[in-house]
């Protein structure tokens, strides 16, 4: 009898999270949707770990969902969970997920959310320093061992939704949908493919030595973010965030 949380993450911090709880194995869902891995059948205990985006869930959690969780035999479920990361307010992103899964039949017992650094370029205005990881981080630990505990003992807490929730989960799924990317790789870029292969999307590919960017970016910023070479450049953009989870722990590929 698994307990699993099936996690999407760019940046890493959502992997950070379902890593601080007790008892259960984080899959990333790449790796579920690619046959490495697998979320057993005798498994009672599911939780979901993602990001917050545009006050909503992101489009890959979405997506496996609708796709992969929609055509699985889910009836020996018996404990499922949600936790999302965001840089400051979940808003209605967890009532989302609870409808998401109530669409497919799967009843959500518990939800928390825990606030981790931001990388979201546009909308930043300072860079993420060293310094200011560790504060928040230090603040997520806390909260991250309440919401253990509050899993261990299979508490129920169920999201509610809010004044703005009907609207978000309208706007959301457009908001941050695949597309077009300001995102380019500069002359610094030495064809190493590490983005290629931590890109959520597939949306990388290496060309004639150099990084080349496709029609299908959901702008989660983990490409720019890891490059060791620093070599990816987006307008405004001040910094890496580099994360607090190894890189090769988020290659999907
Ligand atoms: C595309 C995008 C949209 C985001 N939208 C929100 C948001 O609406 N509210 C919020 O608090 N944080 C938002 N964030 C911040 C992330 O939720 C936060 O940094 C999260 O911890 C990243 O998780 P990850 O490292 O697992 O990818 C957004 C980040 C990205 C990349
Ligand atoms: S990770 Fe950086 S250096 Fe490596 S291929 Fe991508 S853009 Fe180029
Ligand atoms: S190309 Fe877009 S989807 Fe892929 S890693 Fe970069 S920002 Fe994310």
């Amino acid at each position: 009898m698994g307990k699993i949380i099936a996690v999407y993450t760019a940046t890493g911090n959502s992997l950070y999270a379902a890593r601080k709880i007790e008892g259960y194995r984080p899959i990333l869902i790449e790796k579920i949707l690619s046959g490495e891995e697998t979320i057993p059948d005798d498994t009672e205990s599911l939780g979901f770990a993602f990001p917050v985006y545009c006050w909503g869930v992101p489009y890959p959690m979405r997506r496996f969902i609708r796709e992969y969780m929609a055509g699985r035999d889910n009836s020996r479920l018996k404990y499922v969970f949600a936790i999302a990361t965001s840089a400051s307010t979940p808003l209605s992103t967890l009532a989302d997920m609870e409808r998401e899964l109530a669409d497919i039949g799967i009843a959500l017992a518990y939800s928390a959310s825990v606030r981790m650094p931001d990388a979201y370029l546009p909308l930043q205005k300072k860079a993420v320093t060293e310094e200011k990881t560790r504060t928040i981080i230090g603040k997520a630990d806390e909260d991250l061992a309440a919401i253990s505990s509050a899993i261990a003992d299979e508490s129920v807490s169920i999201p509610t939704r809010g004044p703005l929730y009907h609207v978000m989960r309208r706007i959301s799924p457009y908001a941050i949908k695949p597309e077009k990317t300001k995102l380019r790789a500069s002359d610094r870029c030495i064809g190493c493919s590490l983005c290629e292969r931590i890109c959520p999307m597939g949306n990388i590919s290496i060309k004639d030595g150099k990084a080349v960017f496709g029609d299908e970016c959901i702008s989660c910023f983990a490409c720019y973010h890891r490059c060791p070479e620093s070599a990816i450049e987006y307008p405004g953009a001040i910094g890496q965030y580099h994360g607090i989870v190894p890189t090769e722990d988020l290659i999907r590929r």
